[in-house]
């Protein structure tokens, strides 16, 4: 049996029509550029998210640069983040001229919130908690201690479109939320894609000017920015997406739950807590983990480390911002695995998966 890790072809006949057909009226229409969909899309995510206004953008990390600077993050300021992340998140923060300040993760692989204390300093602007795996943080103590000090919360909720924790949604909880809606996250687009959500109307109209190289009215530039604009295509493909999405997310979850009661006793799971967790991915923490990856290839399963490299040990960081003490992250960096989770695997592969992992430790 062959088991992937993804799979981002579209079989269901009667959705790929749809997307065949929104596409086909992109390109009748002729708005290629910021067309209608995208306004639809706009108000499609502002609503799931139950915020004031959504924003598309051209990836996660352009929504994470633009938001850290229509907050007036730069040179001077720091952000303090998790070491866990896919490079992007450190990359935002550092090309907005601000120095990241990694904190410690706990065992749910997210931020330690009790440890951000300690590393706010008079320079510290912004928190960007990362909701990993699609598990949203603890955004409750988060949110407090930023109200506390006066630090900003930018959500880097790429993996966690559709997650929430007290029925809030992922990237609702603090001053502006980011998403990825590129090819492999749950709520994808068949390319790359991104989301920025808001209450504020303010920072709303300054991330709109941002989006399109700070220009106001699209001509005179106010700020310097970058293009960032979603495609048109992209967004009317996600707005049929989206009406999908419940039934991906539960069978995620499904599939995470079987994992959960047949794996829990052999290795660690990403077991239910008070968050309703979206399994972007299913990630274990095990011991022995190249001779599992390897037992699991020769079986046909793929599997994923994300991501191997703590953030600040990339090439581009090691060394540069040195004030960190990351022991929980460095331990469990070399024990994450994610096994394969997708809305396509049926029932018998799934129990493959399980059923080989628990001969191997056997
Ligand atoms: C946690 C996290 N942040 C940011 C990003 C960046 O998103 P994008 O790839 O759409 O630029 C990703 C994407 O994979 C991500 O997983």
């Amino acid at each position: 049996m062959k088991v992937r890790y993804r799979d981002l072809s579209v079989d269901d006949p009667v959705m790929k029509q749809e997307l065949l057909e929104a596409v086909d009226k992109v390109l009748t229409h002729g708005k290629i550029i910021l067309g209608p969909e995208v306004e639809e899309f706009e108000g499609l995510v502002a609503d799931y998210c139950k915020k004031k206004h959504a924003l598309g953008v051209g990836c996660g990390t352009d929504a994470l640069y633009l938001a850290l600077k229509a907050l007036g993050v730069g040179a001077g300021d720091e952000v303090i983040t998790t070491p866990l992340s896919w490079i992007a998140t450190v990359n935002a923060i550092v090309l907005t001229g601000a120095a990241p300040v990694f904190v410690d993760i706990d065992q749910d692989l997210n931020i330690n919130p009790d440890l951000i204390p300690a590393a706010i300093t008079p320079k510290t602007k912004a928190i960007v908690p990362v909701h990993f795996t699609g598990r949203v943080c603890k955004m409750d103590k988060i949110v407090r201690m930023a109200q506390k000090h006066k630090l900003f919360v930018v959500e880097d909720a790429a993996q966690a479109f559709g997650a929430k924790l007290n029925d809030t949604m992922a990237g609702s909880f603090g001053d502006i939320g980011c998403f990825s809606m590129n090819a492999m996250k749950v709520f994808c687009s068949y390319g790359e894609a991104g989301a920025i959500v808001t209450d504020n109307s303010e920072m709303h109209e300054k991330l709109v000017s941002l989006r399109y190289n700070g220009t106001i009215n699209k001509e005179d530039c106010h700020t310097p920015s970058i293009n960032a604009r979603i495609d048109t295509v992209q967004a009317a493909m996600m707005n049929i997406n989206l009406k999908y999405l419940g039934k991906k997310i539960d069978r995620l979850r499904e599939i995470s739950k079987y994992y959960n009661e047949n794996l829990k006793d052999i290795v660690t799971c990403p077991l239910e807590d008070e968050s309703y967790h979206i399994y972007y991915s299913y990630t274990i923490l095990i011991e022995n983990r190249k001779k599992l990856i390897e037992y699991l290839q020769e079986k046909g399963i793929e599997t994923k480390i994300q991501h191997p490299i703590l953030m600040p040990y990339h090439t581009a960081f090691r060394g540069k911002y040195p004030r960190y003490d990351l022991p929980v992250a460095e331990k469990l960096v070399d024990r994450i695995l994610c096994i394969p989770n997708h809305d396509k695997l049926r029932d018998d592969e799934v129990e493959y998966v399980a059923t080989a992992i628990k001969e191997f430790y056997k």
